[in-house]
């Protein structure tokens, strides 16, 4: 039977990893201070096939976990034996790639004789907010924006959260992927259709990602997605010329500002007083300006996190380590990894 030394500190150094996906990522905190972060990542070799391979993101796992993991102690000056508990991401994400850092993670928590905590991926997008304000406490309502989901969320207490609404089809980082392939931008998409925005103007119609008339609020980016792609077909079947900037711009406007409003307005309606927001779409400038003028206007404080802690990394699931840490939440050894998590 494995029994950690589990005495709880206030303030405990902890080692986050993450490896649901392409990114290998090790970060230490020491209470809710930062103390390293490191990332490698395969996204160039992805790139050449124009999404992410499964068995070559689990190969460039194994090849970069032991490096990643020694990097983050290094820059943190912290050695192995300092730590008192490691967090991991046990899911949401790919199943291999999962199972590297899990699997990591197990070994050096039983080594080191301290807690295991797993982590659930999108919690820790929630939990980057964290990083940035060391004073931020909930209640707050927080806009979540990644690759597999979209949603508003109110979090009561450091435990528990509701979904106010998310979406009924594709998610926000998703319709930027397949959008970044409409107009033959290279993976990973999101950054490269908000780059060639800069340069367009909001002048395409396209439909608003906010489904209407619903008696919940719900996003839709499929009618969207498809909005984007048949106005570039049908321009090019005219032999008219389409600006692929003012396109891409005016996607960026259809799919991030009824988030924007949608998520103030649940802050308002719930009397909150503060934003957050997280996942890898709260990296787009737009999205930031838009959501922190937005809050301004409406004398709400909006905490975003850095664009580094919005995409995948493990400084996010350390910190989401920490508050399962202060609850008590460790996890036995023989914790699964698991390809899908339902948001609540
Ligand atoms: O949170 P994340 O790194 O991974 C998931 O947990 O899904 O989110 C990845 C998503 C991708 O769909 C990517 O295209 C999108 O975030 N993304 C962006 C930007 N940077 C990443 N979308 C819009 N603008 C960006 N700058
Ligand atoms: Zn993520």
């Amino acid at each position: 039977m494995y029994t950690p030394n589990a005495t709880i500190k206030p303030s405990p150094i902890i080692l986050g990893i993450e490896s649901s996906c392409d990114e290998t990522a090790a970060a230490i905190i020491c209470g809710r201070k930062l103390l390293s972060s490191e990332i490698i990542s395969s996204a160039t070799e992805q790139a050449k096939y124009g999404g992410v391979v499964p068995e070559i993101a689990s190969r460039a796992h194994t090849e970069a976990v032991d490096e990643v993991v020694r990097r983050a102690l290094e820059s943190a000056n912290v050695s192995a034996n300092r730590l008192d508990a490691i967090a991991v991401t046990y899911g949401a994400g790919l199943l291999g790639a999962l199972l590297v850092g899990l699997s990591f993670a197990k070994g050096l928590a039983y080594s080191l004789n301290i807690p295991l905590i797993g982590v659930n991926h999108i919690r820790g997008h929630l939990a980057a907010a964290y990083l940035v304000d060391e004073e931020l406490k909930p209640p707050f309502v927080t806009l979540l924006a990644s690759g597999g989901h979209t949603a508003v969320l109110y979090t009561k207490n450091y435990l528990e959260f509701k979904v106010l609404g998310g979406t009924c089809d594709d998610a926000a980082g998703e319709a930027f992927d397949k959008v970044a392939r409409v107009l033959g931008l290279e993976y990973p998409g999101g950054a490269n259709v908000e780059r060639l925005a800069r340069s367009g103007s909001n002048t395409v119609k396209l439909p608003p990602a906010l489904v209407k008339n619903s008696t919940r609020m719900q996003f839709s980016y499929s009618g969207l997605k498809t909005a984007v792609i048949n106005a570039v077909h049908n321009a090019e079947q005219r032999g008219e010329a389409i600006s692929y900037a003012d396109v891409a711009c005016s996607f960026q406007h259809a799919a991030i500002d009824p988030l924007v409003k949608k998520t103030v307005e649940c802050a308002l309606s719930l009397g909150a007083t503060t934003v957050t927001a997280g996942g890898g779409v709260i990296a787009n400038g737009y999205l930031r300006e838009a959501l922190s003028s937005a809050c301004k206007r409406a004398g709400l404080r909006c905490v975003l996190p850095p664009k580094q802690f919005c995409t995948d990394n493990a400084a996010m699931i350390a910190s989401e380590g920490l508050t399962q840490y202060l609850a008590g939440n460790f996890s036995p050894l023989d914790i699964n990894a698991c390809a899908q998590i339902p948001l609540v």
